[in-house]
């Protein structure tokens, strides 16, 4: 190896364990075919604008549209990209800086904000815990309490240096909060429900949680993941990714494409939770993030949940006996995180099975 791609692998470790690359090697049929910036399948997943509907009341017919828009792709890809979503880009470039900056600094400093409770909350970086195969990834995980987010920082830039970095998180967090809440209202009406089904029940500040994805070039993308294939359990997830290109979607089961990455825009995507909550009407896909040896990836995941106590459970409207019987017996989400948290989940496929 190099002495940069040993820099890389190095940059990894935050275990007690000296990993090598070989650690890093994922089974053969994990191997992702196409590269992190092959976007040449013909389609690509659906963007949607907002620009024309922010304003707009529930009865305007733009705004129906768009949220029947929303729901055809949701149901046929499980993603979409957003774009003219009213989140100011002043948020997302502070957020990203901070992010940059943050996993620039040396191990020894990141370290100071590592995962230190029960909860796999905090900065983490690959150690040899993981039951699969260890993804090519930093990662850092907060829930949304402005608290916590206080807290981390301050453990990592100290009491005097964490305001801009708190104040960066805690902006991005609130709007896509409000961001969150759209989507969901829209998806809402556009199923014919009461557009705050999905939404009355998203008091508790437990509910959301970020995941902060930092990728180094790595020097075997061909043999490797940022992170496995798996859906993600949440309702819903909004994702900004860098320019990079990485982040790759199972179509039909069998074929992987890549997800262009379009300036300014969020990636939108259903998790596991929603698809059962909606009968199967919306759809929670697997993805995964591929690598590449030039270039570091940031990508920043918002995942929304509905209270520990919600009752999942689909409403009349989508369930009839032909041709949609019920497909999920019914769940809280405190009981389905804590099963996802037994298993020590960190990355795998659809949970929904056992319901
Ligand atoms: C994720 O699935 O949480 C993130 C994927 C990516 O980095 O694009
Ligand atoms: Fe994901």
């Amino acid at each position: 190896m190099s002495q940069l791609e040993e820099q890389h692998v190095e940059s990894l470790s935050s275990g007690p364990q000296k990993l090598q690359l070989k650690h890093f090697v994922w089974s053969e049929d994990e191997w992702p075919a196409i590269k992190h910036n092959d976007f040449t399948k013909e389609y690509d997943i659906p963007v949607i604008s907002l620009s024309e509907i922010l304003q707009k009341p529930e009865d305007d017919e733009v705004y129906k549209n768009v949220c029947q828009i929303m729901v055809a792709a949701a149901h046929k890809w499980g993603f979409f990209k957003l774009v003219d979503h009213g989140v100011a880009s002043e948020i997302v470039d502070d957020i990203k800086i901070c992010l940059n900056d943050f996993f620039n600094l040396s191990m020894e400093k990141k370290m100071n904000g590592s995962r230190n409770g029960s909860l796999p909350l905090g900065y983490s970086a690959s150690n040899l815990d993981y039951e699969r195969n260890l993804p090519w990834a930093e990662i850092l995980q907060l829930l949304q309490s402005p608290q916590q987010v206080v807290e981390f920082w301050k453990r990592v830039y100290g009491d005097d240096h964490h305001q801009a970095l708190s104040n960066a998180m805690i902006k991005y967090m609130k709007a896509q909060e409000e961001l969150g809440r759209i989507i969901l209202k829209m998806l809402a009406h556009g199923l014919g429900l009461a557009s705050d089904f999905f939404t009355r029940n998203l008091t508790e500040k437990e509910a959301v949680m970020i995941r902060v994805n930092r990728y180094p070039p790595c020097p075997l993308p061909e043999k490797c993941l940022g992170l496995g294939s798996h859906t993600d359990p949440h309702t819903l997830t909004i994702l900004l990714q860098d320019e990079t290109g990485g982040l790759q979607v199972l179509k039909d089961n069998d074929q992987w494409f890549g997800i262009r990455p379009v300036p300014t825009s969020f990636i939108v995507n259903i998790g596991d939770t929603l698809e059962a909550w909606t009968n199967g009407r919306l759809k929670s896909v697997v993805h995964r993030a591929v690598l590449n040896k030039e270039s570091h990836r940031l990508s920043i995941a918002y995942f929304i949940s509905p209270a520990s106590t919600t009752e999942i459970e689909s409403p009349p409207e989508l369930v009839d006996s032909e041709p949609n019987p019920r497909k999920y017996a019914s769940f809280t989400w405190g009981e389905f995180r804590k099963e996802l948290l037994m298993q020590k989940r960190v990355v795998g496929k659809t949970a929904l099975d056992r319901y």
